[in-house]
Order: structure tokens, then sequence, then C-alpha cells
């Protein structure tokens, strides 16, 4: 199974995605499963995750230094089983260019959590606690495509 996750300039909210991803993949074994990230801009092509999001995964434990930002593309609907946009833009910036025999399912990235909100918000324009929240809502939600997909 191979799982992306996707953001605006993929060095905030997917690469956050992404490294929680790996980690609970691994400590539970599933090593069958593969994540990758990436962007719907191409502002950041190439770059590392934003300081601020390597601070706040490492500050509970993930390293991001790995990740390289790379844009979303029509091969990836082929490639990948599954892709979740972290918000709504997100979601309508894939589906324009979705192609019609695509093999991903595109969903948001909660949508199979029950949390308050249906989209990690953007951090960043904001603090550092906006950086924290998006951690805090992509450990919930990894777990949450972890035992609704994933294990299904
Ligand atoms: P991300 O956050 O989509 O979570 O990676 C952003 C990164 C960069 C910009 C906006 C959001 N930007 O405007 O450059």
């Amino acid at each position: 199974m191979k799982i992306l996750f996707v953001c605006l300039g993929n060095i905030c909210r997917s690469p956050t995605a992404h490294g929680v991803m790996e980690f609970k993949l691994k400590e539970a074994a599933l090593d069958w499963v593969e994540v990758d990230s990436a962007g719907t801009a191409a502002y950041h092509i190439g770059k590392a995750p934003d300081t601020r999001t390597q601070h706040a995964a490492e500050s509970n434990g993930y390293s991001l230094r790995h990740l390289t930002a790379r844009q979303a593309t029509v091969e990836d609907f082929y490639e990948f089983d599954y892709i979740f946009a972290m918000d709504n833009e997100n979601l309508k910036n894939l589906r324009d260019i979705q192609p019609n025999d695509a093999k991903a399912k595109l969903l948001l990235a909660l949508s199979y959590s029950e949390l308050p909100v249906t989209e990690v918000p953007d951090p960043y324009y904001g603090g550092d606690d906006g950086f924290k929240n998006v951690l805090s809502i992509c450990e919930t939600l990894c777990d949450d495509i972890i035992d609704n997909v994933v294990r299904a």
C-alpha cells in the first residue's frame, strides 16, 4: 500500500504527516506500507521542511531531516493507493489534476478522525503554537488512517 500526503508547500503539514506516519508504521512493523508527501505548489521544491516544522517534530521525537519538498503530479494518481489532502484548498487543487482513470482514492487527511476540525490548518504565517497544533493533529490522523485504512 502506498500513501501520499499533500499540502500547499510540502514544507509544513504534509512532511509532518509523512514523518509521523513513517515512525508509526515502523513502530507497528507495518513495513508493507510506503509513505510520501508533496505540495500542490512549486514554491519550495527541493527544500527541507521548515525549521519550525522540524523543531515541533523533534520535540516529540520525530525526525524530518531526510525529507525534501516536491510537487504533486498526475503520475501520483497512478502510483499511490491513497492521496490525503490536508485542507479543502489542497483537495480542490488535486481534483483539478486528477485523471479520470486514477488508481488513488483522494480524501481529506482528517476523513477518518473525529476532531472538531476537518482540515489541518496552515501554520506558515503563524506562531509556534500553530506548528505544535499541526503535529498533534497529524499524530491523530495517522493513528486513524492506520486503524481505518492500513489495518482495515
Ligand atoms: P504547507 O505550509 O502547505 O503546510 O507546507 C505552507 C508553506 C509555504 C507557504 C504556505 C503554506 N507559502 O506561502 O510559501
